[in-house]
């Protein structure tokens, strides 16, 4: 009897002793990197209050700038330095180079058709190399330069003649954007700005694009508790069902019209892709029709409200800084004069206004958080475990104001940049990790070229075109700078100005 007790005891004992030894195998030798701890099944989803890159940040500043959180079951590391960037985007670009599962890619960007949120392999490489051929080669952006002009001098006549009564720039600016965008992509203007000859279906179009952008800001709890997914708590995943049913009808629409009509009446980016469907590349892939609405889908979304609130930003920060306004108005006509609006030609001879279109990307990142990546592989980064399947998400917002890196971080300073400043050899496409709106490696931004050239011109444009009053002789200092958080960084009280035209008036009346 006592043998049998014995041979119970020390079956549990050695049981005990392999099942800490397998622990201390299958626990890595390295520690997470430090953060808040996480409460039950939710995890740290309370810390991210109601604008997560500010909450990230003030949690950043108290465990570091590598840090772990975990939102209900998915582990998500935090990069908020840039040298801690540079590792995981320039060293480890490779093992995250792919985004993580999430209800957006699954119900309204065709279950990750799109290039947006495909895996990294041969099919995002076609998706890439064919945009970037076609729509953002700087062959192919001088050959639309003339479709963006147009566009931004019509919202310049628009706001010209509405010089008695405040308007509200964020619309003007997104209806302008949309429109340079689409007519490159589709031939033609999606928006209505009032001006005769509109589109009828540009409104139901607006609306969606406006969608997604909320949708795709909203926290979903399946996409961190995959076991309630099915539930849909918030309705997040109904309403994305819903919207792609129309947008796919949208497109589905633009695609027949094209292929009914004469091939040589369209010299867009739609034309191109309805030819390239018939094409193998080299890596055996052939372009389908969903992957096409899926482009179109992502350029409309990506390529629009980033260009058009950046530009909002940038003017209200020249409001607010008249010195700094002064000096980009005296720049722009020593360089354009008075007498034509700025082409995009200007654009490269014009160093302060460049400096000044920096810093408003340092302050003003249009994705705070960039958009997450996930670790193939589980790796080491300055001496702490990143788990497989972890999800990463750059403070690109804390980055840029990161004191360690910065002078006086907070203030809007565009002489940071010009020689004899602190950063003036720092650009913004990618390289230099302390300043990356676009986002960096391989999965950097894909339209950057354009976008970077539709910001620069619409606010160079508007700032030598215009002065500008605030609504209700609001005293510039006191413009309200709140930011509000959608999936892009938008102003918490939109910009309502009067602009006071400038430049002679037959400038604004003529066609060119
Ligand atoms: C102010 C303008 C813009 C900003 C600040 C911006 C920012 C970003 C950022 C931060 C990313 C994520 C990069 C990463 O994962 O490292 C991104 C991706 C992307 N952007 Fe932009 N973007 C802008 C304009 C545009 C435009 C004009 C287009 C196209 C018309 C565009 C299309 C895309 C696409 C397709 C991706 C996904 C790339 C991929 O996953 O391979 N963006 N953008």
């Amino acid at each position: 009897m006592a043998s049998v007790w014995l041979l119970g005891a020390a079956t549990l004992v050695v049981a005990a002793l392999l099942y800490r030894l397998l622990k201390l195998f299958a626990r890595p030798a390295l520690p997470l990197p430090p953060g808040p701890r996480p409460w039950p099944i939710v995890g740290n989803m309370p810390h991210l209050g109601a604008v997560p890159h500010h909450a990230i940040a003030d949690l950043a500043r108290k465990y570091g700038p590598l840090m772990h959180l975990r939102l209900g079951f998915v582990d998500v590391v935090v990069a908020a330095s840039a040298s801690v960037a540079e590792q995981f985007l320039k060293v480890h670009d490779a093992n995250f180079s792919s985004r993580p599962p999430n209800a957006g890619a699954k119900y309204i960007a065709y279950n990750y058709q799109d290039m947006v949120f495909a895996p990294y392999g041969p099919r995002w490489r076609m998706l890439r190399k064919i945009s970037a051929v076609h729509l953002f080669s700087a062959k192919a952006l001088d050959d639309f330069k003339q479709l963006r002009q147009e566009e931004v001098r019509r919202l310049t006549r628009t706001l010209a003649s509405s010089t008695s009564r405040a308007v509200s720039l964020d619309q003007l600016l997104n209806v302008c954007t949309t429109n340079a965008l689409a007519r490159v992509m589709i031939g033609r203007r999606v928006f209505n700005d009032g001006a005769a000859g509109c589109d009828p279906r540009a409104d139901e179009f607006k609306s969606m694009v406006v969608e997604v952008m909320v949708l795709a800001g909203v926290f979903n709890i399946g996409d961190f508790i995959p076991a309630l997914e099915w539930l849909d708590l918030q309705g997040v995943q109904g309403k994305m069902k819903k919207l792609h049913k129309r947008f796919d009808e949208f497109l589905t629409n633009i695609i027949e019209e094209h292929k009914h009509e004469k091939k040589e009446e369209h010299k867009d980016l739609l034309s191109t892709l309805l030819t390239l469907k018939e094409v193998q590349d080299d890596e055996g892939t052939r372009l389908t029709d969903v992957e096409i609405k899926a482009l179109l889908l992502n350029f409309f979304t990506a390529g629009t409200d980033t260009s058009s609130s950046t530009t909002e930003w940038a003017i209200a920060e020249l409001i607010r800084h008249p010195r700094i306004l002064a000096q980009v108005q005296q720049e722009l006509d020593s360089v354009v004069g008075r007498d034509r609006f700025v082409n995009e030609s200007d654009l490269p001879n014009l160093p302060y206004f460049q400096a000044f279109i920096k810093e408003t990307f340092r302050l003003h990142p249009s994705t705070p958080l960039s958009l997450p990546r996930i670790a193939d592989e589980s790796c080491e980064i300055f001496g702490y475990h990143i788990p497989k399947g972890a999800t990463l998400l750059l403070n690109v917002w804390a980055i840029a104001r990161d004191p360690k890196e910065w002078a006086d971080p907070l203030a809007f300073k565009p002489e940071r940049f010009l020689p004899g400043g602190e950063k003036a050899d720092v650009d913004v496409r990618g390289n230099d990790f302390e300043v990356i709106p676009f986002g960096a490696g391989r999965r950097i931004c894909a339209g950057m070229s354009l976008g970077l050239r539709m910001v620069q011109l619409l606010t160079a444009t508007l700032a030598h075109a215009f002065d500008w009053e605030l609504q209700d002789g609001l005293n510039p200092e006191k413009l309200n700078m709140e930011e509000a958080y959608g999936l892009t960084l938008q102003r918490k009280v939109p910009l309502c100005v009067y602009p006071k035209p400038r430049l002679s008036p037959e400038v604004f009346s003529s066609q060119c």
